[in-house]
């Protein structure tokens, strides 16, 4: 497991007996990055001096707020010469924090617009702090960030409705090992409702250690704990959870991660296998037309992969429940591969399944299902929506009008050959799921499945 530990103050006082060791606690436990935040001028440069020392940890330049009054409001020069250092990945933490109140409120604000404009400067992220604050916080960033913002809202506690706000403006959020104390259900429940694709990890250290150790030092080794619970409130492994986030942080702060494009990525207990990503559709809510990432796995292939290459990505098919010819682009249009593939694991007694955009005839030309017969234990058609005339407006088939029966056609016939068929629609705006429901079952005979369209993997 790899994770990256966003926001920790190694600078504190807290740590200076043991720096070393914890640092190499840390590197043990897997942490393969640490980014350590700045919140005083002192607490900045030490930063800086941590990341000179050490290749994995990066810093970041901030004054939290409750120091407002102590810089009169104002970015100071010397942190304004550090922002010039190499590793300094963010500005922060920097924000609003009325809870405690220890600066007054617009010397608070006019120093987190100082810092906001230096972030914008620099093209720096920012790691935000806000307490008591969240309507005043809002604002500033809706109004300084009109075309998105690139940051993260830290040690995040607040409700439904600031926790939609946040997402809206394009925020990554992250919870602190405070996730695991006892009565934390509500912050659970908060934790929830963030897409994963939109989740940081921190520790905040050294505060708020897990429930494990709760009231003692928190350090970054610790953030293993933070991993379980978020696999556990997301329904995915610890090792999806951690491969997740740690693309999530190297993408924000700009971390020199190694993600190379694959053939075969595991999302919980199933193997996917990401054979071509080329497709005869071109659908409005194509994942591909958003980013390389599928659940933190880089799919972008650089060439199509040989059978040779498939079978050693996959490795031994039975550590996994199912292996799932899936990716990037449509399988159909690689028939041969797919056959040739899914025998082989087929021989080594692995389930196989396929997910596929129903056209396979109309490319091949013929019906192709008496081939995949045998080898091909389950099929995942993605009929996406109600009718024909949404179909071609929103997933524009290369073969144009009248595909929408002719995926039924297929679906039918892959019923008939006896292997285990879904039909998966998108809750898309202006979609009928009660009528989708009734083509797969009524109509097709098949199992219905209605996927949220902005979750994939
Ligand atoms: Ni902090």
């Amino acid at each position: 497991m790899m994770l990256i530990d966003t926001h920790c103050h190694l600078d504190f006082p807290e740590f200076n007996q043991d720096r070393k060791e914890v640092i190499e606690r840390a590197a043990e436990a897997g942490v393969a990055y640490i980014v350590n935040i700045g919140s005083s001028i002192e607490g900045s440069r030490r930063s800086v001096e941590l990341a000179r020392d050490y290749p994995f940890i990066y810093a970041t330049l901030g004054i939290h707020p409750h120091y407002a009054k102590d810089v009169e409001g104002r970015v100071p020069e010397e942190l304004r010469r550090l922002a010039k250092e190499e590793k300094v990945a963010a500005i922060g933490e920097v924000g609003l924090d009325y809870y405690r109140n220890l600066s007054p409120k617009d010397l608070q604000k006019s120093l987190f617009l100082d810092f906001i404009n230096l972030a914008k400067e620099k093209n720096l992220p920012i790691v935000i702090h806000s307490r008591e604050a969240h309507k005043e916080t809002l604002e500033i960033l809706k109004k300084e960030f009109k075309s998105g913002i690139r940051g993260v809202m830290h040690c995040f506690s607040a409700d439904e409705e600031y926790l939609k706000e946040c997402l809206d403006m394009g925020l990554y959020l992250s919870f602190t090992c405070n996730l695991t104390f006892k009565n934390a259900k509500g912050l659970r429940a908060l934790a929830r409702k963030v897409p994963v694709e939109r989740l940081l990890l921190e520790t905040d250290a050294p505060f708020l250690a897990p429930q494990e150790f709760r009231g003692r030092r928190n350090e970054p080794a610790y953030l293993t704990y933070l991993v379980k619970e978020h696999a556990r409130i997301h329904g995915l492994s610890q090792g999806d959870i951690a491969r997740i986030t740690t693309h999530n942080a190297g993408a924000l702060f700009g971390l020199p991660l190694k993600e190379e494009p694959k053939i075969a990525y595991a999302i919980r207990d199933s193997l996917y296998l990401n054979i071509t990503n080329r497709c005869t559709n071109d659908c409005d809510f194509c994942t591909r037309n958003k980013g390389d990432f599928v659940k933190g796995h880089n799919l972008r292939l650089e060439r199509e992969p040989a059978v040779g290459d498939i079978m050693k990505a996959v490795g031994d098919p039975l550590d996994f429940k199912e292996i799932v010819f899936c990716g990037y682009g449509e399988p159909l249009l690689r028939l041969d591969v797919v056959k040739e593939v899914a025998g082989r694991l087929k021989k080594k007694g692995a389930r196989i399944r396929m997910v596929t955009n129903g056209e396979g005839n109309v490319i091949h030309k013929r019906s192709i299902v008496k081939e995949l017969t045998g080898l091909i234990d389950r099929v995942s058609i993605s009929l996406n929506v109600d009718t024909e005339k949404t179909y071609d407006k929103v997933c524009r088939s290369r073969f144009g009008s009248g595909v929408f029966n002719k995926i039924k056609e297929f679906t039918k016939e892959c019923r008939d050959a006896g292997m285990e068929v879904e039909l998966t629609f998108l809750d898309l705006d202006g979609v009928d799921l009660a009528r989708c429901e009734e083509i797969a079952k009524k109509e097709l005979g098949v199992n219905c499945r209605i996927r949220r369209y902005n979750v994939v993997g």
